[in-house]
């Protein structure tokens, strides 16, 4: 059965030098989740932000925390991420040696499981993990950058992880982060997407609330 639809704005886009106020905009604003992007200047060349900061905007937002670790080595992350208040602590497939160890460690500290794939990265490199993936995270664009176009062509890649999804009977989210907005949604939407990252589609609007209504009522209706 289709799950409720997720709008997760990429804090990516917010004001780094008022973070508390632009989570607390997005929450008030009706977010479901709020997005972490972790860059260590290796996996992707920016650096962005670390276990420190979420631990800063913990107390600003009771909804869940889905942090996205573009970093190597991210087993090196997990337990401080944990501590700091993520809910949702995803790992790349194409840096994770050992992902069924990596993904079974996140879920022992309580926390849900995700595993996230580059678009180049082939959906079947998860299939023998599903048993312990709580969310799949496909990357619509090439990490590193807000602001960049969708890929087209990972639109059949999200058919794809919905019907391995369906037929493995797993109940993992399925997310798609990269170049999500009002012109897109409905597509990633369609294709079976039922969690959605937008950055400079929330944080680039005036109005926040309404950028994520709008996204909303799109992916409902696709
Ligand atoms: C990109 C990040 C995304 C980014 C999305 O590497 O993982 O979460 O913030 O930004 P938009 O929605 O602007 O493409
Ligand atoms: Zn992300």
């Amino acid at each position: 059965m289709k799950k409720p639809t997720v709008i997760a704005p990429s804090i990516l886009s917010a004001d780094f030098a008022d973070l508390g106020a632009e989570v607390r905009a997005i929450d008030e604003g009706g977010c479901d989740w709020i997005h972490f992007d972790v860059m260590d200047g290796s996996f992707v060349p920016p650096i962005t932000i670390g276990d420190n900061v979420c631990k800063a905007i913990r107390p600003h937002t009771d909804k869940p925390i889905d942090v996205h670790l573009m970093v190597m080595h991210p087993e090196t992350q997990i337990e401080a991420f944990a501590k700091a208040g993520a809910d949702y602590i995803t790992v790349h497939q194409e840096v994770s040696i050992h992902l069924e160890r990596t993904l079974q460690f996140i879920r022992s500290l309580g926390k849900k499981a995700g595993v996230s794939l580059n678009p180049a990265t082939p959906v079947s490199t998860i299939r023998h993990v599903l048993h312990c993936v709580d969310l799949v995270l496909l990357m619509s664009v090439n990490p590193g950058y807000g602001g960049q176009k969708y890929i087209h062509a990972v639109t059949d890649k999200i058919r794809e992880a919905r019907a391995m999804l369906d037929e493995a009977g797993c109940d993992a989210r399925l997310e798609v982060d990269g170049g999500v907005n009002a012109e897109t949604i409905a597509e990633v939407a369609a294709a079976g997407a039922d969690t959605f990252v937008a950055g400079s589609a929330v944080y680039g609007k005036p109005d926040y609330a309404a950028a994520i209504a709008e996204l909303r009522a799109l992916a409902d209706n696709a």
